[in-house]
């Protein structure tokens, strides 16, 4: 295979120090085991999250400079509304300061108790916002999804016999509408076909109901489209996201991840009255319709990220530089979730280190075993986040999220590196103990302890 160039030269560089091994001991004795809690400039290389962290062009930049910040009707705004219009073909487009407030704001006017609202799996603030408004958010991906080792092409699929037996079971008037997180977040990156968001449209349409897209990473699922599904490997990507809006009749979006932006998000809908509504609810929080949290800089910044982010070099480089890292952990024996998402890799940490119970908390063993030896940063997704209470999910993964035009191939081959010497001494792993909670979102804040081997 030809090597994958990164489709851009630096012109601005942010350095990153290495720091002692005795400097990291003391930082992760400090944070209490918790890397939340690690300052930045004591990472080498950050891969907690791909959200906001990305480079931007010299484009987006002169976007910045350019920003008309007038509270209504900014040239700025103008500008952003016709690109959002181009790439989605709707007609209501909200700005939003991020993903989460384009959320909230949805949920208000759809949510509610007593509503049940399915997802292939709903993200974490996706499900908080639900849980908030009182309703109950439930997850129905294909089994396929669940299983690390499984290769099917399109894991983020949602089992549509599922969806029809939930409205067969709650009753379609409990249910407010259908949505579909693209890619699949935390259900490892993965993308969903265009054939099953078809056949999500068919179900909708004969029970009446509208669909939302989570669209964060839309880009890169029309590009796993591009590559993977029968008969669209000739198609433009943006030809491809076009069509996956078009199936929709809203959407929210993180402009944080493929708007290629540090901050920003989207609120999109086809239907004038939902809108109208979530506009007022955007003015009491978030800003005039024209602004909607933002600077208009941060619209400038958006609008050419959003234009950015489907050119095909680019998502090329994204897909494969992101594959490279996985098939790279695998050959060296690490299982991850296979096959490699679009923004991350996912490392099963109970077949990492199958000597630590799911309660002492594997990935977290992990990601700390990571830093104290090589500075990096990733993030566990597994019984710190998501146990508790006698709650356990289904895997234990550690996540290493890729920043977008940030890290080049040396630094992800210095990654790989640093996680195969780890399993090569992977019976060292510590188990880990909770010494200190809050009572929600204890990822975040708790505070740990290693136990004796
Ligand atoms: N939906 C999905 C699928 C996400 O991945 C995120 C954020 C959000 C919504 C919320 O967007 O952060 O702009 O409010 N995901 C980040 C992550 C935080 O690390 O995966 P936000």
């Amino acid at each position: 295979m030809k090597t994958i160039i990164e489709p851009f030269r630096i012109k601005t560089v942010d350095p990153i120090r290495m720091t002692t091994r005795e400097h990291r001991e003391t930082a992760l004795q400090r944070a209490g085991m918790n890397l939340f809690l690690i300052d930045a400039e004591d990472v080498l290389i950050d891969l907690l999250t791909d959200s906001g962290t990305g480079a931007m062009s010299s484009e987006q930049w002169a976007g910045i400079m350019r920003g008309d910040e007038s509270y209504a009707g900014a040239t700025s705004y103008h500008r952003f509304h016709e690109q959002v219009r181009t790439i989605t073909g709707f007609d209501h487009i909200l700005p939003t300061h991020q993903g989460r407030a384009s959320e909230r704001i949805l949920f208000e006017v759809m949510g509610g108790p007593g509503k049940v609202i399915p997802n292939n799996n709903h993200f974490d603030t996706t499900r908080a916002n639900i849980e908030h408004s009182g309703a109950e958010a439930v997850d129905l991906v294909i089994d396929e999804g669940r299983i690390p080792t499984s290769r099917h092409p399109f894991k983020g699929n949602m089992d549509i016999a599922k969806l029809e037996k939930l409205f067969s079971d709650v009753g379609g008037e409990n249910i407010p509408l259908v949505m579909v997180t693209i890619t699949n977040n935390s259900g490892g990156g993965q993308p969903v076909s265009l054939e099953n968001l078809r056949a999500i449209r068919a179900v909708c349409d004969k029970h009446k109901k509208p669909f939302f897209l989570d669209a964060c990473r839309f880009a890169e699922n029309a590009y796993f489209i591009k590559m993977r599904e029968e008969g669209q490997s000739q198609r433009d990507v943006a030809d491809i996201a076009r069509e996956l809006f078009e199936l929709a009749d809203g959407a929210t979006i993180s402009a944080k991840k493929d708007g290629l932006v540090n901050i920003g998000g989207v609120l999109l809908f086809r239907d004038m009255e939902m809108a109208a509504q979530a506009r007022n609810l955007l003015i009491l929080t978030e800003g005039f319709p024209t602004y909607g949290g933002l600077a208009g800089r941060d619209l400038e910044a958006m609008a050419q990220g959003f234009k950015e982010v489907l050119h095909e070099d680019y998502l090329q480089y994204r897909i494969t530089s992101v594959a490279y890292l996985g098939e790279k952990l695998l050959s060296g024996g690490v299982q991850i979730v296979e096959p490699p998402g679009g923004h991350a890799i996912y490392i099963d940490a109970n077949a990492f280190c199958p000597h630590i119970p799911p309660k002492n908390l594997p990935g977290q063993a992990i990601i700390c075993a990571l830093y104290r030896h090589a500075g990096i940063r990733a993030v566990e997704i597994g019984s710190l986040m998501f146990g508790g209470e006698g709650q356990a999910p289904d895997m234990e993964l550690v996540r290493l999220a890729i920043p977008r035009r940030v890290y080049t191939q040396s630094h992800i081959d210095y990654v790989v590196e640093a996680i195969l010497e780890i399993y090569a001494e992977r019976d060292k792993l510590r188990p880990l103990e909770i010494v200190e909670e809050p009572p929600q979102l204890r990822h975040f804040t708790a505070r740990m302890k290693e136990l004796d081997a």
